[in-house]
């Protein structure tokens, strides 16, 4: 994949930037490489474990759920000419992922909920993508209402499941399952997978809006 290379087993994003998060660096040359742990990121997960993730370097991508940025720190190394908007509603979080923004000129932070993108509807473009890691019972209804608002035609989407979010009296399969139907209505499904043994009852949904 663009700007990411494996030392060893454990794939790393070519950078400018230092550490964000503690994590290591490696200097290959004048080059430099941030360490993306599997365990620590479910797009690292899908990388090792060898799903097809393709990003051209300048997408426009709607990050919903960006926490205090570990994922996306490496997102923005990877569409270095592109434009990410990375919503998150936890205050906490939220203050390590502007610093973060601080320093980068691809990353808009958005402090909102996403299940109301009215409220940073003057603020979004229309984007490739959107990402999403919510973990969130409704983030079926959030990706729909979010890809309403700004998914281009035919847009992609990647989104990651944690079956407990969803519901944690029920078989992750049968959650999953229902994900997939309920997702299906509006995105053409391309691909899905677990994200073992990184994480647990995870699955990533990858699709194309209908
Ligand atoms: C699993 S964590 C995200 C981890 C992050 N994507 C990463 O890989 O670095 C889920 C995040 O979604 C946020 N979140 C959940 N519901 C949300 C909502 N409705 N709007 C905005 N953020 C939300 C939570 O506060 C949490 O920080």
């Amino acid at each position: 994949m663009r700007n990411v290379k494996f030392f060893g087993n454990i794939p790393a994003t070519k950078s400018r930037y230092g550490s964000h998060y503690g994590e290591k660096i490696f200097e290959v040359g004048r080059e430099r490489y941030r360490e993306w742990v599997p365990w620590r990121s479910k797009l690292s997960a899908m990388i090792v474990k060898g799903y097809e993730v393709e990003f051209s370097g300048n997408e426009k991508i709607l990050y919903l759920g960006a926490a205090s940025g570990t994922t996306l720190s490496h997102l923005a190394d990877i569409v270095d000419e592109g434009m990410i908007y990375a919503v998150e509603y936890s205050a906490k979080p939220f203050k390590k992922l502007l610093e973060l923004a601080r320093n980068r000129e691809n990353i808009i932070p958005i402090l909102a909920d996403a299940s109301k993108p009215q409220e940073y509807s003057g603020v979004v473009e229309k984007v490739d993508l959107i990402y999403q890691d919510l973990s969130q019972r409704n983030q079926v209804e959030i990706l729909e209402i979010n890809s309403k608002f700004f998914l281009k035609r035919r847009g992609r989407m990647l989104m990651m499941v944690k079956a407990k979010s969803i519901d944690s009296t029920v078989e992750p399969r049968e959650v999953f399952s229902l994900v997939l139907k309920e997702v299906s209505e509006a995105f053409e499904i391309l691909a899905t997978g677990d994200l073992e043994p990184y994480h647990r009852d995870h699955i990533f949904v990858s699709g194309v809006r209908k």
